[in-house]
C-alpha cells in the first residue's frame, strides 16, 4: 500500500529543544524567576504563544497583552541567534539513514511542526529540499493536540490519514496523531510517550526490518 511519513521537526531531526530552553530561562531570569530544565518539558511541542503562557504561569507573573507581545518578539529574536549558528552536523542520529531509505522506496515524507521557524531551520541543517511537504507554525491555526498540522501534511503528500506515520517526541504530537487515526511512533522515553503505537529511544533504533512490517 502507498504511505507516507510525517515528521515533527524540533526533538525529532534536530535538537533545538536546548535552544529554547535557553531563551525561555532567560527571559524568566529578567522577569525575577527561575525555569528549570524539568519545567522545560511542558514547552515541548506547544506553541510559541502557549509556552509563554506556560512559563508565566510558572513565574506567577501577570503582564498585558502588549508586554507579551514583545517578549514574544525577544524570545524569538534570541532563539533565532542559535539557529543562524545552527549546520548539518546538529541533525539527530539516525535522521539522514531513515530519509535515504524512505527516498530508496519512494516514500513521501512531510514536515508536521508547530514552529514558525521551520522552513528556517530546515534550510540551516540542509534537509529542506527533501521534504515533499512542509507544514508549520505558519499554516495552523490549532494547536497539538489537535489533529489539523498532520491532518494538512497527509493531504499535501495526498496520502489518507490512515496511511499516514508520524514520528513525534511530545506527548502533545503523539495525541495529534493519534485524534489524527495515523500511525504514530514516538521518540524517546517509553513511560513518557505510552499513548504511541511505538516507542523508539532515538532514531538510530528504528530499523529496515521494522520499516518493512509497516510498509507491507
Ligand atoms: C515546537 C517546539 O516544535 O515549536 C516548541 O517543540 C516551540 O518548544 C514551538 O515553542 C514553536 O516554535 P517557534 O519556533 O515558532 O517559536
Ligand atoms: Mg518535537
Amino acid at each position: 500500500k502507498e504511505i507516507g511519513f510525517i515528521f515533527d521537526l524540533d526533538g525529532v531531526i534536530v535538537d533545538t529543544a536546548k535552544y529554547h530552553y535557553l531563551a525561555w530561562k532567560n527571559l524568566a531570569n529578567s522577569l525575577g524567576f527561575n525555569f528549570t530544565e524539568k519545567q522545560n518539558e511542558q514547552l515541548k511541542g506547544v506553541s510559541r504563544v502557549k509556552s509563554l503562557e506556560i512559563l508565566l504561569k510558572y513565574g506567577n507573573v501577570k503582564l498585558s497583552e502588549e508586554k507579551k507581545q514583545s517578549l514574544l518578539l525577544e524570545k524569538n529574536k534570541e532563539y533565532l541567534e542559535y539557529v543562524y549558528k545552527m549546520t548539518p552536523k546538529e541533525i539527530l542520529p539516525g535522521v539522514n539513514q531513515l530519509l535515504t531509505f524512505l527516498e530508496t522506496n519512494n516514500i513521501k515524507f512531510a514536515l508536521g511542526s508547530a514552529s514558525k521557524n521551520a522552513p528556517l531551520i530546515l534550510e540551516k541543517v540542509e534537509l529542506y529540499k527533501r521534504f515533499t511537504a512542509i507544514v508549520d507554525g505558519n499554516d495552523v491555526s490549532k494547536a497539538k493536540p489537535n489533529p489539523e498540522v498532520f491532518l494538512i501534511g497527509a493531504k499535501k503528500l495526498g496520502m489518507k490519514p490512515e496511511n499516514c506515520i508520524v514520528v513525534e517526541d511530545a506527548i502533545a504530537g503523539i495525541q495529534a496523531a493519534n485524534a489524527a487515526k495515523m500511525i504514530s511512533i514516538g521518540i524517546g522515553d517509553k513511560k513518557v510517550l505510552s499513548e504511541a503505537a511505538y516507542v523508539f529511544k532515538d532514531m538510530t533504533e528504528i530499523t529496515p526490518d521494522f520499516l518493512k512490517n509497516l510498509i507491507n
